[in-house]
């Protein structure tokens, strides 16, 4: 029989569910896994709580018993191939996680990737800080069996996140009560204007590039590449200044967030020296599409005067 009005509702969808957010999102993988194998999760050591908010990306590793180990990161964040690749040969993992700090992708994902297939490791891909769902042939959110998003970090929403399934080798578990987004999320998030929003953010990131004072005092972290699209613009700021600049630039109405100034406990100071160095130095300067070119001027400025008070200029 022919019908006269279509009825399959996965036709012509994408493989995207929404959830209350990321971490619900990630627990849901975690849950879903679960009727196959207990998680044994490889985490990057550079994973941040706040008493407010917890962890987003540790909590649902607790609330789930997974076990867990840590790979190193390098300087930008990037993924300590080494390490990452012995925790995976080991045997002793099965799902390996991926964290695209800043909205910037993370190097090597497609050896990441192989190797993930060649010792049957899960890949999940954390874009929280991420969003560029919209656009089409993107490999960012594409290279995990799974990954995750955050709705509530790009748009003006109290919560929302979206869970992407590239895999069929998994059931997904059903939402619990309270894990869908709410009607006000879906609605920001149907009438936002991305390729405007992506606008606005590169060209932000692209101006505090040219205006950053430089100064030995502070190192910009990461250079904008192919499908990058800046959740905020990553400083590290040097000797020990990094609360009081923060502060500084809070008493002048320019408030900044420092992602993560504190790491989870699991992570061992000894073990990763460099992820607490990152994390005492580590500063996010705003470049959301509500920020202007004269708001990032002005808080350029009010850097540099910082540092031509408080140090030497190179
Ligand atoms: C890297 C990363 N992943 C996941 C999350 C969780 O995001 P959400 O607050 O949407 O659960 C956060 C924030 O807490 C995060 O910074």
């Amino acid at each position: 029989m022919i019908s006269k009005t279509q009825s399959d509702k996965l036709n012509c969808t994408t493989n995207l569910r929404f959830t209350r957010n990321a971490r619900t999102a990630w627990e849901i993988v975690l849950r879903s896994v679960s009727s196959r194998f207990k998680p044994k999760v490889l985490l990057p050591a550079y994973i941040g709580y706040t008493d407010r908010e917890g962890s987003g990306v540790f909590d649902p590793i607790e609330a789930t018993s997974s076990e867990y180990a840590f790979y190193g990161v390098t300087r930008n964040l990037g993924i300590e191939m080494d390490p990452f690749e012995e925790h995976v040969r080991s045997g002793k993992v099965n799902i390996a996680l991926v964290i695209h700090y800043f909205g910037f992708c993370r190097n090597d994902m497609n050896r990441v990737r192989s190797q993930c297939d060649e010792y049957n490791v899960t890949l999940v891909e954390d874009c929280a800080h991420t969003f560029n769902l919209g656009l089409k042939g993107r490999k960012l959110s594409n290279y995990g069996d799974f990954s995750f998003f955050s709705i509530h970090k790009y748009l003006p929403t109290t919560c929302g996140g979206i869970l992407k399934v590239n895999t069929a080798r998994f059931d997904l578990e059903p939402h619990r009560d309270l894990e869908g987004a709410p009607t006000t999320v879906l609605e920001q998030y149907a009438i936002s204007d991305y390729e405007e929003i992506y606008r606005r953010r590169i060209n932000n990131f692209k101006l505090y590039e040219s205006l950053l004072p430089r100064h030995e005092g502070l190192e910009i972290l990461f250079e904008l590449k192919g499908e990058d699209i800046p959740q905020s613009f990553p400083v590290r700021i040097k000797s020990g200044r990094r609360k009081d600049l923060y502060f500084y630039l809070m008493k002048k109405c320019m408030p900044t967030t420092a992602l993560y100034y504190q790491l989870i406990t699991q992570i061992a100071r000894n073990e990763f020296p460099l992820s607490y160095e990152i994390s005492n130095e580590i500063l996010n300067l705003p470049l959301h599409q509500d920020i202007t070119s004269d708001d990032v001027s002005r808080i350029c400025a009010q850097i540099d005067e910082y540092f031509q008070v408080h140090s030497k200029a190179v």
